[in-house]
């Protein structure tokens, strides 16, 4: 059944009555939760966003948009075989396209973003025509993030706006985490369970390292840029190979649709962001879920620190779902009741990789507590993740 809502058509299949603030009923299904468009057969099943409200185009852009970066050159999009464009994925208001800079127009290219002719590029493009907006916002948060120092450590590399398309041209990454655990699942499937059970599917070490470098990006998005993500899951960061350390990727985040300011408690919500946001249970904190039911709340650096702490659950159990043998109304109600996660998680399939009282609980506990003003900060969060 499809139900048009502020004229998004969604597909409905179990009846879950929404939020009057979320101004609709909210459909549900599985997997983890479907609140999510009528998109392509091919729509990876693990790409699971709710997004509940159309975009009012009309909204002001907290950042502006006369200051946009953009992108001058021509795009070829790379087909297949089949001559059909190849995709990187897709989200709900985007298709993320290969593609290249045409040889002949790249004289048009700003010295400030050198490109050739040999760069993938990946190109988000929107997947709908509301997408627009979502975008163009979005294509404001990267050109003011990408001004800030130390960014090319923490983000996408972005190269600007492309008109024509109404575009984000980001470099290529083709690596997620999400596919990224599920490899490591699956390798660890075959190895001696005897002896790695109890540790997270790809060794302790390496998610020391990711959680570190992960718990930093996090950091300086709130810190240095004044961001909260908004939407952070593993399918949100993608992981660009480096060579020396432990972990041998560096994660960056993408996908800067829900994006927000970080605001103090007294200031006007800006709801501008928040209703362009989708919501992914389990990732989402608790009082965001609460929140949809009664009332308009844009995501704080508090949601954003117990999402990273659910992916970093994720990541260690290798399940992507976290609660993946719970039906899915089971399964809303478990990410409602999220500050318990980690007794959840514990009482799953891949429970024991998360021990009582291990590096895994010590990383995770202080970042999934219930009230969101006693969750401990990123840069204490840095601290505790390099002594853990
Ligand atoms: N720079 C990139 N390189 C390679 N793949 C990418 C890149 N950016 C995005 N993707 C892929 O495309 C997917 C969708 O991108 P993105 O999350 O930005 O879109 P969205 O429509 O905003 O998604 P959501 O449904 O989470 O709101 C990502 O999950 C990822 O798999
Ligand atoms: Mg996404």
């Amino acid at each position: 059944m499809h139900t048009p809502i502020c004229g998004v058509e969604i597909r409905t299949e179990a009846p879950f009555i929404a939020p009057a603030a979320a101004r609709q009923k909210f459909p549900m299904a599985n997997p983890p939760i479907q609140l999510s468009l009528q998109t392509d057969k091919s729509t990876p099943s693990l790409t699971p966003p709710v997004t509940p409200i159309a975009k009012d185009s009309h909204a002001p852009n907290p950042f502006h948009e006369t200051q946009l970066t953009y992108f001058t050159d021509d795009l070829d999009l790379c087909l297949d075989s089949n001559n059909r464009h190849v995709e990187f994925g897709r989200g709900v208001w985007s298709t993320v396209y290969k593609a290249r800079a045409k040889p002949s127009t790249l004289l048009g290219t700003p010295p400030s973003s050198p490109v050739t002719a040999a760069q993938v590029f990946a190109v988000k493009a929107p997947l709908r025509r509301d997408a627009r907006p979502v975008l163009k916002a979005e294509a404001a948060t990267l050109t003011r993030l990408t001004r800030l120092p130390n960014h090319e450590a923490h983000i996408v590399p972005y190269y600007g706006f492309h008109v024509e398309m109404c575009a984000l041209v980001l470099s290529a990454i083709p690596l997620s985490l999400a596919t990224f655990t599920e490899d490591q699942a699956e390798l660890a499937r075959h190895k001696n369970p005897m002896q790695t059970m109890f540790e997270p599917v790809q060794g302790p070490a390496s998610f020391q390292d990711l959680a570190r470098k992960l718990i930093a990006g996090l950091n300086w998005l709130h810190d240095v840029a004044g961001l909260v993500h908004g939407d952070i899951k593993p399918q949100n960061i993608l992981l660009r190979e480096t060579e020396s350390d432990v972990f041998p990727y560096e994660p960056v985040f993408i996908d800067f649709s829900a994006t927000v300011e970080i605001r103090s408690e007294d200031a006007p919500l800006d709801t501008t962001r928040a209703s362009m946001s989708s919501f992914t249970p389990p990732f989402t904190a608790p009082e965001m879920l609460a929140a949809l039911m009664c009332k308009e709340m844009a995501p704080t650096a508090a949601s954003d620190v117990f999402s990273l702490a659910a992916t970093l659950l994720a990541v260690a159990t290798g399940d992507l779902l976290l609660y993946s043998n719970m039906n899915h109304r089971l399964r809303l109600e478990m990410a409602r009741a999220g500050h318990q996660i980690i007794d959840f998680t514990r009482s799953g399939m891949s429970g024991c990789r998360v021990p009582r009282n291990g590096f895994v609980e010590r990383i995770v506990k202080p970042a999934v507590v219930k009230d969101p003003s006693m969750r401990i900060s990123t840069a204490e969060w840095l601290k505790l993740v390099r002594e853990v």
